[in-house]
């Protein structure tokens, strides 16, 4: 059978608000052309992210009502250790309420402003959190990475030439770990290979420098290198993940990904040293060392989720239904970032809205425009993302404008995405009528969040270029 379907049949539903296109439009302009602003129950198909936004299964709800609440050395921590340490192999475990706390907390307890974290491409709260230490986060993907077009197998690779040149520089003194993110989620969702990680590993061994993964997506990384690297097809995907953590001395990871948890943050460390600064570290703020700011029943949850997201049948329909929606809209005619990544599809704004000019925030107004259209709520990573204005006035633009349509985790059908497929293509049809934008409002720093927006009347969208 070619047909690829959910390995999974639904218990517990919840209803979707139908709404018209005019209701839309007006809460479109309630929410001053931002879609963070929008109320979630307004939104039919919410492909803002896949962050925590996963579909527990009746296992993990079974594991919520097995939580230990005690407030220190609770039985759900210790499930929760031995799945982390079963598959991560690294001495310290320390949970952490998500991704961005395990990232402050790694970066107060280890980073200072001499230092620099060179990595594939830095997630935006692990570059706030490293730059926040006074440190410098510097991307070294490789060159195709920034190609919309180029077709790689491995595009979320670090550029080994370029690790190798920054570590000669600047040597264990400057650089206290590498950081590479698998799969790489502000590269498109391209997966790393193992020989690249391999490569990492011996120019940090040679230098004295630690390794670091940032796991969010560690199992979909797996699940592209069984496919696509030679000698790993036979192997499991835990398997595959075990030898990647192997190659590292230690990980951060948002839980909220690929441990289908809708909270939770990880650390795991070898350094003794730099485990009890993290550990003293979060007494401070997140709690004590066994919740790391969760509750005894998320920890249960989550070491349930790090087993379920392994399942061969599960991932093999995870990337089957990502590349689903990017390959129907390619043949579509619609541009996009290829090859498709794991958890997302990547629309390329500006070729979408050629007529709307950088400083007019093409794939913005598109993110706006397929709201509108059909209530799909997705996420600009582009110009109001990254732009940065100079001192002189001017804008300097980020090499890619994009609209990321994340894929929930075990939430959507295959009619969902059919549907999504559809109202993309009718959108691209009349791309010529979404109006370019300005800003009402924009603060200094991760301005998506908070932006208020205005559509520019139409005759002022048109670029002249
Ligand atoms: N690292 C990566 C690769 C991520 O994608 C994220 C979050 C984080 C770290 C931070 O984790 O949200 O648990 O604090 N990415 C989400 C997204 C928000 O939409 O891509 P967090």
């Amino acid at each position: 059978m070619k047909t690829v379907i959910e390995p999974f049949r639904i218990k517990v539903v919840e209803p979707i608000k139908m709404t018209t296109k005019e209701e839309r439009a007006h809460y479109l302009k309630e929410a001053d052309y931002n879609p963070f602003r929008l109320r979630a129950e307004d939104v039919m198909i919410d492909l803002l992210t896949d962050s925590g936004t996963s579909a527990m299964s009746a296992a993990q709800w079974a594991g919520i009502m097995r939580g230990d609440e005690s407030y220190a050395g609770a039985r759900s921590y210790y499930v929760f250790r031995d799945a982390v340490a079963d598959l991560f192999g690294h001495k310290h475990i320390i949970p952490a309420h998500q991704g961005r706390a395990a990232e402050r907390l790694l970066g107060m307890a280890v980073l200072g402003d001499q230092h620099v974290v060179p990595g594939n491409t830095h997630f935006d709260t692990t570059r706030a959190n490293i730059e926040r230490a006074g440190s410098e986060a510097r991307d070294l993907p490789i060159p195709e990475a920034v190609d919309l077009g180029a077709q790689h197998p491995f595009k979320g690779n670090i550029d080994l030439a370029r690790l190798e040149d920054c570590l000669r520089e600047l040597g264990a003194e400057r650089v206290p770990f590498v950081l590479i993110t698998v799969t790489n989620n502000s590269g498109g969702g391209q997966p790393v290979s193992m020989e690249n990680l391999r490569g990492a590993r011996a120019l940090c061994q040679q230098a004295g420098v630690p390794l670091l993964l940032d796991a969010a997506r560690f199992a979909e990384n797996s699940w592209f290198i069984k496919q696509r690297e030679e000698g790993y097809a036979d192997k499991t995907p835990r398997e595959i993940a075990q030898e990647m953590f192997a190659l590292a001395d230690g990980a951060l990871m948002s839980m909220k990904k690929d441990a289908f948890g809708n909270i939770g943050g990880l650390i795991t460390l070898n350094s003794d040293a730099w485990a009890q600064a993290v550990r003293n570290l979060l007494i401070l703020t997140e709690g004590f060392p066994s919740y790391g700011g969760l509750a005894g029943r998320d920890l249960e949850a989550l070491a349930i989720g790090l087993e379920e997201i392994l399942h061969e049948d599960y991932l093999a329909y995870r990337i089957a239904s990502t590349a689903y929606v990017g390959r129907h809209l390619a043949w579509a005619g619609i541009p996009l970032l290829q090859p498709i990544g794991g958890h997302a599809v990547y629309l390329d704004g500006r070729r979408f809205c050629d007529h709307i000019p950088d400083e007019a925030f093409p794939g913005w107004s598109l993110s706006t425009a397929l709201y509108e259209h059909a209530g799909i709520r997705a996420c600009e990573i582009g110009n109001v993302m990254f732009g940065r204005e100079e001192a002189d006035g001017t804008w300097r633009w980020p090499d890619m404008d994009l609209v990321r349509l994340a894929i929930p985790r075990r939430v959507y059908t295959q009619s969902h995405m059919d549907y999504v497929v559809e109202a993309v293509t009718e959108v691209y049809e009349q791309r010529k009528s979404i109006r370019g934008m300005r800003f009402t409002y924009r603060a200094d720093a991760l301005a998506h969040f908070t932006a208020r927006m205005a559509p520019l009347p139409a005759s002022s969208t048109v670029s002249s270029s």
